[in-house]
């Protein structure tokens, strides 16, 4: 009998700010229906002047090392697709943040909004080899499009850790894989771009097209029928597409369902996400712990994860909830992490997305905005500065 390896433990953090759609739909003159009922957005998340993917992150993951340890901790798979430098990880200084063992290895990850479900996989095969080691993987994203775009609209900003470990408190993750790559310009950021370039509705047929090649592979290898999952956990990058991609894979798969049928599938997957906005590779993750948090007992149930990273790579797998897995949930703590954010009028979260920061490699200290755990502190002969409050 193979091992039971999965999420022991899942916790998150999100920016210091929040724009409601309210908001933008006053300064861009858009029927508010289009964002609250058209993409499923109530408000998105924007980073303070002194948050990144680095002081995120190691928020998320504060509270699971408080909780466990550091002990078994060998590895962190930091994935992210906002990444601050092009050769040192943001996970080594999310590693310095928190204080962990020299004795470990740390590495960054990148395939869009997928990567963190790479990182996953990886930790599950390094626990695999031994399972007396556990993993740290971090989710971390800020999601930037232009001012005035259609992409505007789903920004959002987050981290999700996760530590992955053998029998898990919260979800047994299976063997059985769908995956699927296509050679796609969907959605994209070079290199010296701070906001990605997207062709909108061509992302949203390379989502739908990916739902039927990870479901094909996924099949052919044996996974479960679709009949079997209590639910259904999707990249959200805004949450109709949830309900979008659950309808498409339901027809591919020739089933009957109505509307409520799909909303009982995906509807509980998309509290965190319709206030938080897109958060790239925390997402889905965001998706399990919205689920998790609302869902009557799931014990025993499998749910269905579908991660969609534009370019493309997806992957579709089985999660299995574990018996007392409301005893590790973050419920609480959750919910205060949304309600903390502090409201930003329109012209407050213009100034924050124009920002950028000096290449001149003088010594920049940038505002002291975020009242969370850990602060980008500025910079310094190119070097960047975080303090622990
Ligand atoms: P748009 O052109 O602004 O909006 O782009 P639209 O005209 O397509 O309208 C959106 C929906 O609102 C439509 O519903 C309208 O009918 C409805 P649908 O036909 O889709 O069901 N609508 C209304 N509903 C109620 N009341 C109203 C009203 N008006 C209109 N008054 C788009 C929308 C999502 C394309 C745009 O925001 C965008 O480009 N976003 C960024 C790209 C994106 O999120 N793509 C998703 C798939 S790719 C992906 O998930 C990967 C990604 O996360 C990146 C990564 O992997 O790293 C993006």
């Amino acid at each position: 009998m193979s091992i039971s390896i999965g999420i022991h433990d899942l916790s998150f953090a999100t920016a210091e700010f929040v724009l409601p759609h309210t908001a933008l739909a006053a300064h861009n003159g858009t029927a508010i229906g289009k964002y609250h009922v058209g993409i499923g957005q109530e408000s998105m998340s924007v980073p303070a002047a002194d948050e990144d993917i680095v002081t995120m992150g190691a928020a998320a993951a504060a509270p699971i090392i408080a909780r466990h340890g550091t002990d078994l901790i060998r590895t962190v798979v930091l994935a992210t697709e906002s990444s601050i430098d092009q050769a040192k990880s943001a996970g080594v200084y999310v590693h310095s943040l928190l204080g962990l063992p020299s004795a470990t290895r740390v590495v960054e990850l990148k395939q869009a909004c997928y990567g963190a479900t790479a990182a996953l996989q990886f930790a599950i095969g390094l626990v695999r080899r031994d399972p007396a080691q556990q993993v740290l993987v971090i989710a971390s994203d800020v999601s930037k499009y232009e001012l005035d775009s259609p992409g505007e609209a789903t920004q959002g900003a987050a981290s999700v850790a996760m530590l992955v470990g053998v029998d898990p408190a919260l979800v047994r993750i299976g063997d059985t894989s769908g995956l699927f790559t296509a050679d796609v310009m969907d959605f994209w950021r070079p290199n010296y771009r701070d906001a990605a370039l997207v062709d909108g509705q061509e992302s949203i047929n390379a989502y739908l097209q990916a739902v039927e090649g990870v479901w094909k592979d996924y099949t052919e290898q044996g996974g479960y029928p679709l009949g079997e999952f209590a639910a259904f956990c999707y990249h959200q990058p805004f949450t109709k597409m949830a309900y979008k991609a659950h309808r498409h894979l339901v027809d591919y798969c020739g089933h009957d369902a109505d509307k409520d049928d799909i909303a009982r599938a995906v509807g509980q997957t998309t509290a965190y996400n319709t206030v938080i906005g897109n958060s790239y590779t925390a997402s889905v993750y965001l998706g399990l712990a919205a689920l998790l948090d609302q869902a009557d007992d799931l014990t025993g149930r499998p749910i269905g994860f579908l991660s969609y990273g534009s370019g493309s790579v997806a992957e579709f797998f089985a999660g299995t909830v574990v018996a007392g897995y409301r005893d590790h949930l973050r419920t609480k703590a959750n919910l205060e992490e949304i309600a903390r954010r502090r409201p930003v009028d329109y012209a407050g979260y213009r100034d924050l997305h124009e920002r950028s920061l000096p290449a001149d490699g003088g010594d920049h200290s940038t505002p002291s905005q975020t009242s969370g755990p850990f602060r980008f502190a500025g910079l310094s002969g190119h070097k960047r500065i975080y303090e622990k409050r």
